[in-house]
């Protein structure tokens, strides 16, 4: 009886001993976890979802609109007029086009949304009105496009980054391509015989040895996480904190998702704790790298929408990345984790071989897209066949699924092969050779005129992809896009946190983009935008907004009225009910 009970209690304090060491060990990854996650709100996606949903709605009224960083009311004035000259231009010389604009925003679920999200929402009610976006165009030229009163802009959204060879080049890619397939027209299922030489030439640039067609980057990077997930047998992807690709759940598992990504790790951008989850951590599927990020790594695509003070220096260390990237290589080889380099974005933009050959790194996966389909929609992936295969030979059931209809569509494939044709030849030989220096050289030139102008602003590069940082806090920094649209330069609604040339601009193109961008700074200087009040630090400027954010919630007239907006003693007007995440977050913008 006694030997019994010995026996039983040694066994229960080995029992109890392996349950606290498998404690210990969950309790250590969960921390390991925790502090591989960035400390900003991107870092950590549930606390950012829970927030956004509690950002109340509210706007400043006509008076308030101009002195919300409390300026005098000489410098308000000046702004207020400065607003009525732009909201007069954009009337007097675009009034078709805007007209088509406020006809079919009722009706374009996408123009609603952009239209709400291009200046920080408190503004967003007086801009809306004064100066609505103008969202039709008639044609393209050069590195112009033209809209429906014949205005020509410098274009400077870059078609979210698929106008690489400016437009006439994909034009031609597209006629050529139609030309080639016609006799075929769009028969699906099967190839046009091109294809096999788009395979070939796909296979060269990313060193990979297979190809899948699909059509859109988003898919393209659901079917190599898909594919990670059933070779490795593995449930977790990571993604970096800030990295965009494409709005599929799994890799948007913040704001702007309404459903939680359960089997995603966002980790952060080069830093040992993420190594260190990496090393540990026996569920991780893939690495997805977008290599954008070395613009500026941890943080997301910049929109004006989110620019409520300046915006950080945000220059690329090319060293300090793609060292980076090795020792994510090096990492993901010991693991067995799947490197995906989600280049949908910055591919043929760097380098003839992608980012791979920019930074020096050999990833398992490759995604492409946008520009590589000739004009055309597209999404591909290049992976080496131990993880492209779709099936098993031993397991005849045990399939990777992976169909879309228009997959391949003979349109677009010989689209693709015009621009991979191109992409071949001297002309685009010479023009990677040179690219860097070519864009180095004029960034820093426009950057040294700004500077000697005493203008605060700042552009940081990633070749030919810019982001302009606004060097002094302000409230009114998201006021540059309307001076820039004024000087005859067309941005994407996420304004001035992405521009993109496309690379056909010429050194009096480039400088007729710099000479109207001094003089938007110039007149944006001179509209008094940038004399701040109070609110001259960011950190002020962060203090009012949240003062005016709980203001709300315990204002009387927050709740009082029942009317749809109702006026505040401090010039905030409440539109009479707290907003959704989804109608004031921070939502995460495709560059
Ligand atoms: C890096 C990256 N991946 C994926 C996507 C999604 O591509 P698409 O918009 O064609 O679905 C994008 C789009 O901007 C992207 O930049």
């Amino acid at each position: 009886m006694g030997l019994d009970m010995g026996i039983s209690s040694a066994v229960g304090l080995v029992l109890a001993t392996l349950l606290l060491g498998v404690l210990i060990m969950k309790l250590r990854a969960r921390l390991a976890l925790s502090r591989a996650k960035h400390r900003s709100l991107g870092g950590h996606a549930r606390l950012s979802r829970r927030i956004a949903a509690l950002v109340p709605g509210y706007s400043y009224d006509d008076a308030h609109f101009f002195c919300a960083d409390d300026a005098t009311s000489e410098v308000a004035g000046r702004r207020r007029a400065e607003f009525e000259r732009l909201a007069r231009l954009f009337r007097t010389s675009g009034a078709r086009t805007l007209e088509q604009t406020a006809e079919a925003t009722p009706r374009i679920s996408d123009l609603q949304f952009t239209e709400a999200y291009r200046v920080p929402y408190q503004f967003s009610r007086l801009v809306k009105a004064k100066l609505p976006a103008a969202s039709f165009l008639a044609s393209s030229d050069g590195v112009t496009v033209t809209d429906l009163d014949g205005n020509a802009r410098y274009d400077l959204s870059g078609s979210y980054g698929v106008n690489l060879l400016g437009y006439d080049f994909y034009k031609a890619c597209m006629d050529r391509g139609a030309r080639r397939v016609s006799a075929l027209g769009p028969v699906l299922g099967s190839y046009p015989s091109l294809v096999a030489d788009n395979v070939a030439r796909l296979a060269r640039i990313s060193g990979k040895a297979e190809v899948s067609f699909h059509m859109s980057g988003t898919e393209a990077v659901m079917q190599a996480v898909r594919l990670a997930r059933y070779h490795t047998g593995r449930s977790h992807l990571v993604r970096f904190c800030g990295a965009y690709h494409g709005w599929w759940g799994d890799v948007q598992p913040g704001v702007g998702n309404p459903v939680p990504a359960h089997d995603t790790y966002t980790l952060a951008d080069m830093s040992e704790a993420t190594l260190d989850v990496l090393r540990r951590r026996t569920d991780i599927a893939c690495v997805l790298v977008n290599p954008l990020q070395a613009l500026h790594p941890n943080l997301g695509a910049p929109a004006d929408s989110t620019l409520i003070h300046s915006r950080p220096d945000a220059s690329v260390d090319r060293a300090a990345y793609g060292q980076w990237l090795k020792q994510l290589r090096a990492v993901c080889s010991e693991r067995g984790i799947v490197l995906i380099f989600d280049e949908v974005f910055v591919g043929f933009r760097l380098a003839a071989g992608g980012a791979q050959e920019y930074f020096g790194v050999d990833a398992d996966i490759v995604t492409y897209g946008k520009t590589v389909g000739g004009g055309f929609p597209v999404g591909v992936v290049c992976g080496h066949h131990r993880f492209m295969k779709r099936f098993r030979d031993d397991r005849p059931a045990d399939i990777c699924f992976a169909r879309g209809t228009f997959n391949s569509h003979p349109y677009v494939m010989a689209a693709m092969n015009e621009f991979l044709l191109h992409l071949d030849g001297p002309e685009m030989r010479a023009l990677y050779r040179d690219l860097d220096a070519t864009w180095d050289r004029r960034t820093a030139s426009l950057n040294r005129r700004l500077g000697e102008l005493g203008l605060p602003l700042e552009v940081a590069h990633l070749s030919s992809i810019w982001t302009v940082c606004h060097t002094q806090a302000s409230r009114y920094n998201w006021m540059f896009q309307y001076y820039l649209r004024a000087e005859g330069l067309a941005l994407s609604w996420v304004g001035t946190g992405r521009l993109i040339f496309s690379l056909n601009y010429t050194d009096a193109d480039f400088e007729a983009v710099a000479q109207r961008f001094i003089a938007a700074a110039e007149a944006m200087k001179r509209g008094g935008w940038w004399e701040t009040g109070a609110l001259g630090t960011d950190r002020a400027i962060k203090r009012r907004i949240l003062r005016e954010m709980l203001g709300h919630y315990v204002a009387p007239w927050k709740s009082g009225s029942g009317r749809p907006e109702s006026h505040s003693p401090n010039g905030v007007v409440g539109p009479g009910h707290l907003s959704t995440s989804r109608e004031h977050g921070s939502a995460q913008t495709s560059p």
